[in-house]
């Protein structure tokens, strides 16, 4: 897939842009402050209906406007599409090929977005909070089905949560409220359990080609309860919430569920958190990320698109070149620095200046 065209209106500092894009890998450099993260942020926000850097939609809206809007022109599989996202005060409004949209499912990963920033080695490796948002963003770019089943599950935990502060508390009741919990839940572990091991095996072969060290990428995935026979995932979660019923009713909330749960990655079987250098656990997470390619590949039939937010200057050149060769030939490739030349490593690309909100095609 492929983004074509961008119009953006009020989006954080640009006013009005119109971006024609014909080519697979575009440079966008720039001084800091100009507008080079905004305009992948456009284009993250319509792959994925948030931002990657606030939860705060508005944010997006240019200062003393009322409303921002995106348009995409992409192309997937020879056919043309137009995805368009409006945000104002109200929330948001989503338009696909001149049709509303009111079921957010039904419209992200329209144009399918895998995201590298400076920011992913602390959201990585300091915050379980960012590594849970990862593997709901990504498995739910690919998968409607599991963006419905977390919607369940979101639904039935709040219920389950506001029920266990109740003072006229019908056991039979909130037992069923429970199992119905469990339910969406062992759908979701095994959903991501399938992920994660998929994942797994494309990140390490990734891995050795960028790192180049030798070692062995290994992911875990920390479920609530091992996964096994969904009978017996339930059965074992049921025990669970049973055994800390009382206390659950004391605090008045939900203790054990899937929301906690949390993955890991190992070098050789060293955990990377503890053990590996700066370096690799660069390496990790790209090999991680390039990962997600193949898997969205498999899912839907095509590569989705890289956005390298200010990337490429955290790199040495070794890596740099490393990186760009694992990239699979006709991926769409965003890139944004503040000076950076990558003539010899990629063919074909375009290069623009971005300045106070506008964008403009070098020669
Ligand atoms: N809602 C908004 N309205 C107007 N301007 C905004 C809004 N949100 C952010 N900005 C401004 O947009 C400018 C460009 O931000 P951006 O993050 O895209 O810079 P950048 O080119 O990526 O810079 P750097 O190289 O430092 O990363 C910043 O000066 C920021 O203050
Ligand atoms: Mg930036």
């Amino acid at each position: 897939m492929k983004v074509r065209n961008i119009e953006l209106r009020n989006f954080r500092n640009y006013d009005k842009l119109q971006l024609s894009l014909d080519s697979d890998n575009l440079v966008f450099l720039g001084n800091n402050a100009q507008g080079k993260t905004n305009l992948l942020e456009a284009i993250y926000y319509a792959s994925t209906l948030r931002s990657f850097r606030t939860n705060d939609d508005f944010q997006l809206v240019l200062f003393d406007k009322e409303f921002c809007k995106i348009n995409l022109q992409i192309e997937r599989m020879n056919e043309i599409k137009n995805l368009q996202v409006i945000v104002s005060e109200n929330g948001k409004y989503i338009v696909l090929d001149g049709l509303p949209i009111k079921k957010f499912s039904d419209f992200i990963g329209e144009i399918n977005a895998v995201l590298f920033t400076p920011n992913d080695l602390k959201q990585f490796y300091t915050s379980p909070k960012d590594r849970r948002k990862f593997i709901d963003i990504e498995l739910g770019k690919i998968s409607s089905k599991y963006l419905n089943q977390l919607l369940v599950f979101q639904k039935l935990l709040k219920e389950r949560n506001a029920y266990l502060k109740v003072k006229k508390f019908d056991k039979e009741y909130f037992d069923i409220l429970t199992e119905q919990l469990v339910n969406v839940e062992v759908e979701i572990m095994t959903s991501r359990a399938t992920f994660f091991k998929l994942i797994e095996k494309y990140a390490n072969d990734i891995y050795k080609k960028i790192s180049d060290d030798g070692n062995l990428l290994t992911i875990t995935y920390d479920s609530s309860v091992e996964i096994d026979d969904i009978k017996v995932m339930r059965e074992k979660l049921l025990s669970k919430y049973k055994n800390s019923f009382e206390r659950e009713r004391e605090i008045g909330m939900t203790l054990i569920s899937c929301n906690r749960e949390d993955f890991d990655m190992y070098l050789n079987g060293k955990k990377v958190i503890d053990y590996a250098s700066q370096g690799q656990k660069r390496s990790c997470i790209l090999a991680l990320k390039l990962g997600l390619l193949e898997i969205i590949k498999l899912k839907i039939n095509e590569y989705p698109i890289i956005l390298l937010d200010d990337v490429l200057s955290e790199l040495d050149e070794i890596h740099r070149r490393n990186l760009f060769e694992c990239i699979p030939d006709g991926v769409q490739v965003f890139v944004t620095a503040t000076d950076i030349h990558i003539d010899e490593i990629l063919k074909d690309t375009k290069y623009f200046r971005v300045e106070h909100g506008q964008v403009y095609k070098e020669d």
